[in-house]
């Protein structure tokens, strides 16, 4: 039979994207499909864990036998991470989260006016940093948990830094467990079917590389997670 190396491990795993409202019609998205999130989650079920999935905005099928909480906004994900990750073995932060929402919500949908080239200017401010959360609560509140937390970064490298470099900063400021660094761009990591993952580790550990179907570096990550529960 199949190894199963996370059987009786809670894992809470995070997908889709995010909505953040601007009036009644409109808001401010991602292109996440959920395609990665919903695979860690069911990976993580295959491999033994008992799994919660919550999710954003997908674009594909939840398979039936995952339980989840669905969410829009980047405050509902929020709330919803703290409360179900608490006191589990793992979360794993896939979502992708709108770092900013519109200042204000227009209760009645913007208009444009008759008379003028006059275009609204949309002002935003900061969402709630959910990840970096997590790891404050857990070293404030050690019971809590999350026993390990992996977190995502999404990245298109920049002038001056290459997609890597990009990744170990986010690591050392979010300060989590492991970073799972995807390249995104118009073909890649949204809503493709393949991804590349180079996980990192906050204790130094050598990057993991990992590339294929978002079933098989889902279960690649996951496997080499498992394997620092020891030390825990
Ligand atoms: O859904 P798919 O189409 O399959 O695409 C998969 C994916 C590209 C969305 C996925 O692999 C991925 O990279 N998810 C993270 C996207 C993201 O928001 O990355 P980020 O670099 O902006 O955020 C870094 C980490 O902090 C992520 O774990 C994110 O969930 C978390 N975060 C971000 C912002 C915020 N306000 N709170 C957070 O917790």
């Amino acid at each position: 039979s199949d190894p199963k190396p996370l059987a009786g491990r809670r894992v809470v795993v995070t997908a889709g994207g995010t909505r953040e409202p601007l009036d009644p019609v409109r808001f401010l998205g991602n292109r996440s499909s959920g395609k990665q999130g919903i695979a860690i989650a069911d990976q993580a079920l295959q491999l033994g864990a008992d799994v919660l999935l919550i999710h954003g905005h997908i674009e594909v099928e939840v398979p039936a036998h995952l339980t989840t909480v669905s969410i829009s906004t980047a405050d509902e994900l929020r709330d919803a991470v703290l409360e179900y990750s608490a006191g589990a073995d793992l979360l794993v932060m896939a979502a992708a989260v709108a770092d900013f929402k519109p200042a204000d919500y227009a209760e009645y949908k913007i208009k444009k006016t008759e008379h003028s080239d006059d275009a609204p200017v949309i002002r935003l401010v900061r969402n709630p940093d959910i990840l970096k959360e997590t790891v404050v609560r857990r070293q404030q509140n050690p019971e809590l948990g999350p026993t390990l937390i992996a977190g995502f970064a999404a990245e298109t490298g920049s002038a001056e830094h290459t997609v890597l470099e990009l990744g170990q900063q986010k690591l050392q400021r979010k300060g989590c467990d492991f970073l799972a660094v995807n390249t995104v761009g118009l073909s890649q990591g949204f809503g493709a079917e393949e991804n590349a993952l180079t996980v990192l580790s906050l204790d130094g550990e050598q990057p993991f590389e990992t590339s294929g179907s978002k079933a098989q570096v889902s279960r690649d990550l996951l496997l080499h997670i498992a394997k620092h529960f020891d030390e825990k």
